[in-house]
């Protein structure tokens, strides 16, 4: 059972404050009213017996024109007596004691605010019948006790978050339960004033967002649409990855939903750029560790991109000469100073005309010729290159298929690409490996891919490209003052006919 025995005794407690406290030397001549307030005492302390005996003789001291409040609350205090010792049926009996005392007499009051205070207690013995229903395994009849909270008081998130529960856990209606608990969220953090609401919530936010990536998660099938706009249809994982985010973000300690948020966001099959749910989603992540002190530190792929290709021909002086080098995604132009001395003819390809104006600044003459555009239409295009370069470029592709696939139909034969990939943390690493054995990308939550060694290998493989060098660059660089994992590849694209051993 989900959340909110906590409210059990808030509940109490409130009960015990809206009747006054009158001390009699002997109980003779007592009214319902006093027994009420004996046996709240008593509950409070945890004596349930002596209480269930209190709330029964207030209950048979109760006179005609007695109170409803002393009515719906000897009957719904006695029932959570009943409920604290295990008498469920008992308990049961008297919460549905209170609910038809409400629905009888509540007509009769004029009082505004007597009738809230009515409907207040009705709703809250409606939510623990509910509980109590739940418990004992009937879960249709505890559906609609909860549902009648909900009626009674529509800012009970705790009957909308059980709600959840059942429909979830025992009917296993998800789409329904998905919206009862998006309802409790959306109480606890947008409306004023909430029943009952917990005093640290976000381990019940948490806890909530958690179970929306779990039903969002449950259907392959399942469409989703945005709250604020139903007729766009997102993919139902890039709002699991949300709620699963959230979840992480409220309780940051919190194994399963780090689990959930890393095994779902394996092998996802959003793309960066042409998203811009997931780019926001990641950038409000990253904003909360703004302000973290150490930023983007030392980061200098680009020479060990560099390093890495000459220990790949056993050293600088064995590096040849290329006719044709692409560098794909040349950004500023830090990778293409390094290669240089090693290319005759070097062409720099980026999406962002931009920054191939400040690389012509910051670097004039490096290229002999600069391309704003994709670079898997430039590899086709200039065909054939003798050498690719990709330092922190081919991280913004999840599936790396298209991206071999352009490689190869580029390349000529016996040429080499040089690249760095990220990997994913070692705790994702572990989660991964136990909970999706075959994952292949992570998006990361810098909004970039981690892709797996295995997974490279493979693609690479189906296009001819054969491993010649790998290198692991941990902490390449530092996000956020944590390391980033990365790697290092160096392949040569298989003569036709000729096995790469043979070269
Ligand atoms: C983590 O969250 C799940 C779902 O909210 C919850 O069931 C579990 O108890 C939590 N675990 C810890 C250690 O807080
Ligand atoms: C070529 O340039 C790289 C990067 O600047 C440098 O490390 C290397 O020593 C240069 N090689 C020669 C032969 O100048």
């Amino acid at each position: 059972m989900f959340l909110c025995r906590l409210s059990k005794v808030i509940f109490a407690v409130t009960i015990l404050l809206m009747v006054s406290v009158k001390v009699h030397p002997s109980e003779i001549g007592f009214s319902a009213e006093d027994y009420l307030s004996l046996a709240n005492n008593a509950l409070s302390s945890d004596a349930n017996e002596k209480a269930i005996d209190l709330y029964l003789k207030g209950i048979h001291a109760l006179t005609n024109d007695e109170s409803l409040l002393t009515i719906l609350s000897l009957e719904t205090n006695l029932a959570s007596a009943y409920s604290s010792i295990g008498d469920n049926e008992k308990a049961i009996v008297h919460y549905q004691k209170a609910i038809s005392s409400y629905n009888e007499l509540i007509d009769e009051i004029v009082d505004k605010q007597l009738i809230d205070q009515a409907k207040g207690i009705a709703s809250q013995s409606s939510l623990f019948l509910g509980m109590v229903l739940q418990d004992a395994g009937e879960p249709r009849k505890a559906l609609d006790a909860y549902g009648y909270a909900v009626v009674l008081d529509p800012k009970t998130w705790a009957a909308l978050a059980n709600l959840g529960s059942v429909l979830h856990d025992q009917l296993g209606n998800h789409d329904e339960a998905l919206d009862a608990y998006n309802k409790a969220y959306e109480i606890l953090t947008e409306v004023e004033d909430p029943t009952d609401a917990p005093e640290e919530p976000r381990f019940i936010l948490s806890q909530l967002q958690y179970r929306i990536g779990l039903c969002l998660t449950h259907d392959p099938e399942r469409k989703c649409a945005l709250a604020t706009d139903p007729t766009k249809e997102v993919s139902c994982k890039e709002m699991a990855t949300h709620a699963f985010s959230l979840a992480v973000q409220y309780d940051p300690s919190n194994e399963s939903a780090k689990h959930m948020l890393a095994t779902i966001t394996a092998d996802a099959t959003m793309k960066r750029a042409s998203n811009t749910y997931v780019t926001n989603l990641f950038d409000d992540y990253a904003q909360n560790f703004e302000h973290s002190l150490v930023q983007e530190l030392g980061y200098n792929g680009y020479e060990k991109l560099r390093r890495g290709f000459e220990r790949a021909f056993g050293g600088e002086s064995f590096v040849p000469t290329f006719s044709l080098v692409v560098d794909a995604g040349c950004g500023t132009g830090l990778v293409g100073e390094q290669f240089r001395n090693v290319s005759s003819y070097m062409i720099g390809v980026d999406l962002s005309q931009a920054i191939l104006d400040e690389a012509e600044k910051l670097r004039p003459k490096l290229y002999d010729e600069r391309i704003v555009g994709d670079i898997t239409d430039v590899f086709r295009e200039k065909k054939p290159i003798s050498l690719i370069v990709a330092a922190d470029s081919y991280i913004y592709f999840g599936d790396l298929d298209p991206l071999f696939d352009a490689m190869e139909d580029g390349m000529d034969d016996g040429a080499y690409a040089a690249f760095t990939l990220e990997n994913v943390n070692a705790d994702d690493e572990v989660t991964l490996d136990e909970s999706k054995p075959d994952w292949r990308w992570q998006l990361t939550p810098s909004g970039r891919f981690a892709h797996r060694k295995q997974y490279v290998l493979h693609v690479a493989q189906a296009h001819h490209l054969a491993l010649i060098h790998y290198e692991t660059l941990d902490g390449f660089r530092y996000e956020h003052g944590r390391k980033v994992r990365g790697h290092l590849f160096v392949m040569q694209k298989k003569v036709a006919g000729i096995s790469n051993d043979e070269l």
